[in-house]
């Protein structure tokens, strides 16, 4: 299953995007599901460490609703948009808020596959800053992250909303961004897939003296 995750909260552009994003991926025969930020209680992390001993989130919010999605996620498309030069606080928050699964299992992100979508109001408004820091997200937390590919070099999907729906449908630059990365990442996601059961990656040492790595 590939999860989209929407950092938006209106019911606009950047859930558009997300939406024909996933319309995509399931054409090319994988099951989706949707998570929007939009009418959902979701506070930021407070850095209690209570899910350091407990192995859980001490908020018990609309993230638990959240948590099963990704865990059983292949891969991720987070969407967010862009406020301030960079991805949305609503954005911000989930990948915070994610550091109760690793807590409860450090493996709980390795290898699902990570692309990101950026919608601003501006043609270049701040949107690969944005995916930037969603790909951090992905590094830190052992996913794959995706790009558009080497030629034309987009980081992800990056869109020009001109802060309207109606301006999003017609940003083709965008769709093309989309489609380029969208490509990559499903065929990523299958590679992946493949991998899976034969994989080797199990068997190699551990070179960094952390009882806590791996
Ligand atoms: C607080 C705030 C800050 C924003 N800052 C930027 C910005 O730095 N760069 C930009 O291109 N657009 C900026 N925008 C415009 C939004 O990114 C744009 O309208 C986008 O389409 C919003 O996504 P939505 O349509 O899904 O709500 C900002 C909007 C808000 C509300």
């Amino acid at each position: 299953m590939i999860l989209g995750i929407c950092g938006s909260p209106r019911k606009k552009a950047t859930e558009y995007v997300l939406r024909e994003a996933l319309r995509m991926v399931e054409e090319a025969d994988h099951k989706t599901e949707f998570f929007s930020i939009l009418g959902k209680n979701i506070s930021p992390c407070t850095h209690c460490d209570y899910c350091l001993k407990n192995e859980e989130c001490k908020i018990k919010d609309d993230m638990f609703e959240l948590y099963p999605l990704i865990k059983d996620a292949r891969g991720l498309i987070i969407a967010t948009p862009i406020y301030m030069g960079g991805i949305s606080a609503q954005t911000k928050i989930i990948m915070d808020r994610c550091r109760a699964l690793l807590a409860a299992d450090r493996k709980a992100f390795k290898y699902k596959v990570g692309m990101a979508i950026a919608v601003g109001g501006d043609r270049v408004g701040g949107q690969e800053l944005a995916i930037q820091q969603i790909m951090t997200f992905y590094i830190l937390n052992e996913m794959i992250p995706v790009s558009g590919g080497s030629f034309g070099a987009n980081l992800g999907a990056t869109f020009w909303s001109r802060d309207t729906l109606d301006g999003v449908k017609k940003d083709e630059e965008g769709f093309r961004s989309l489609r380029k990365t969208l490509k990559r990442f499903v065929n990523l996601v299958e590679r992946e897939q493949k991998l899976k059961g034969e994989s080797k990656h199990e068997h190699v040492p551990d070179l960094s003296g952390d009882k806590n790595d791996g």
